[in-house]
């Protein structure tokens, strides 16, 4: 097990120092990636001293260490897992290959179309969450916050290696604008809409965390099957890394939730006004927000039908979730899958060649995953004796992108017309009243052991430290 080099500007596991030429790249673009940092990276942080969790190595037991580091000092680096020695291509027209250690001339540019998206998302939610910490809940949930920031960091170095290493000049272009795309920009937006949102308040940065970066996770898990080694190598490091953050989402909404109860129960009511009045967030809100971040999220796994999809998987770029774990033939020819089309007003199911339904195919094992946590969530519910249950909408709800997009569906999977969309939507979507008064929530926190009045403290600290710890000392 190769451990991490940390004499080196860079640190890595990749034995840098014997590639000249991509080192003095690497360490080109570095202090661009840092003045990036200082530009858009969470705001007004500089001086702090954060316990984060910095990559020690890729070995399963202990592969992080814990400290006080200021962020523009945190050791962002270049970790793959360790090869697999005589690792075979297991899908698509060349299964039973060896896996590739180089790109293969004819899949170049799908290879770098897939890397390059891959790696704009990292940069980008950095970006939407820099000013959150202005408005933290509690000195806890700020650490988790800039733990999140700086390993998104990571994820982008991640993913600029591979551009430099294997893509030559071109890869040092897309490496360079990487770090200029903005989210959210007009004229140089992010590459997909949902990194382009606002993340403005605390409960959307733990909706996105958990419903957005578990989309990552699916990405990330697709890509970890490819038969480019050093891509499939890199994302299962990074898989690593990114349960933490569905962690700080999935725990995040739990507690807002768990407050909610208790003073639900406190007051003995459940009338929205009330318990706003009590400074705490509604169940129906919360319900809103889920919808919202849940069908942003869906729509990133593409087009239902894609050919393109089908290419990746054929080519052997990208594979299925858990490929290896299914029992098929892994090629697909022949098969088919149901999507969901629009037909005299009706949803109805329509089968489609399998390979051209690959998006539709990894987004119904997201859904599938993303409910795991509403059930947790509701169970918090239940458990204060609270008759309300989250539930995700159906997966035709508010989609922008494929065969549902244009059509109105409400939550419970109803084509409906526009009098009624607009009749109900505001009990569907956050209004600009639900995100006014969850903004007028957020105020800083920052004492050790103190949360906000509308969060739950956590059951455990950050690496069995207690609750109180000082997780940031503001210098
Ligand atoms: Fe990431
Ligand atoms: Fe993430």
């Amino acid at each position: 097990m190769s451990s991490i080099n940390y004499s080196e500007k860079i640190p890595n596991n990749v034995n840098l120092s014997e590639d000249r030429t991509l080192q003095r790249a690497l360490e080109q673009w570095q202090p661009n990636y840092l003045q990036w940092w200082q530009d858009m990276g969470p705001e007004g942080s500089t001086d702090y001293d954060v316990y984060l969790r910095t990559a020690v190595s890729v070995d399963p037991e202990g592969w992080a260490q814990f400290g006080h580091v200021k962020m523009p000092d945190y050791r962002w680096g270049i970790f793959l897992n360790p090869a697999e020695a005589g690792r075979k291509i297991h899908f698509g027209d060349h299964k039973g290959e060896d896996a590739w250690q180089d790109v293969p001339g004819e899949y170049r540019a799908n290879l770098r179309r897939i890397i390059v998206t891959q790696g704009d998302t990292e940069p980008a939610s950095v970006e939407q969450q820099r000013h959150l910490g202005l408005t933290c809940p509690s000195q806890y949930d700020l650490r988790n916050l800039f733990q999140v920031n700086v390993e998104e960091g990571r994820h982008l170095w991640a993913m600029v290696y591979l551009l430099h290493k294997y893509f030559g000049r071109d890869g040092r272009e897309e490496g360079e604008a990487l770090l200029e795309r903005r989210s959210g920009q007009q004229d140089n937006p992010r590459i997909l809409q949902a990194f382009n949102e606002k993340t403005p308040d605390w409960l959307s940065f733990f909706m996105f965390t958990y419903f957005t970066d578990r989309d990552g996770k699916f990405q990330l898990c697709a890509l970890a099957e490819s038969s480019f080694d050093p891509l499939a190598r890199t994302t299962k490091f990074m898989l690593t890394e990114e349960a933490h953050h569905m962690f700080v989402g999935e725990s995040g909404v739990s507690r807002v939730i768990q407050r909610t109860c208790q003073v639900m129960n406190e007051l003995k009511t459940d009338d929205p006004a009330r318990l706003r009045a009590a400074g705490v967030i509604d169940l129906p809100t919360i319900q809103r927000y889920l919808n919202f971040h849940f069908s942003v999220t869906i729509d990133l796994f593409g087009a239902d039908e894609s050919s393109n999809a089908a290419t990746f998987y054929s080519t052997g770029l990208k594979g299925r979730f858990e490929e290896g774990k299914r029992t098929d033939d892994h090629q697909l020819r022949g098969q088919h899958y149901k999507v969901l089309n629009v037909v005299n007003g009706q949803l109805v199911e329509k089968e489609v060649p399998m390979l051209n339904a690959l998006n539709e195919v990894l987004r119904d094992d997201y859904i599938t995953d993303s409910k795991g946590g509403v059930g947790r969530w509701n169970k918090v519910i239940e458990k204060a004796g609270i008759p309300f249950r989250l539930s995700t909408p159906h997966k035709a709800f508010h989609r922008n992108i494929g065969s549902l997009s244009g059509v109105k569906v409400s939550p419970d999977g109803r084509v409906v017309h526009d009098h009624e969309w607009n009749q109900h939507v505001e009990s569907w979507l956050p209004t600009d009243e639900d995100r006014a008064f969850v903004a007028s929530l957020m105020g800083r926190v920052v004492e050790p052991g103190q949360f906000a009045n509308w969060i739950a403290p956590p059951m455990i600290g950050i690496n069995r430290q207690p609750v109180n710890f000082d997780y940031i000392r503001f210098s």
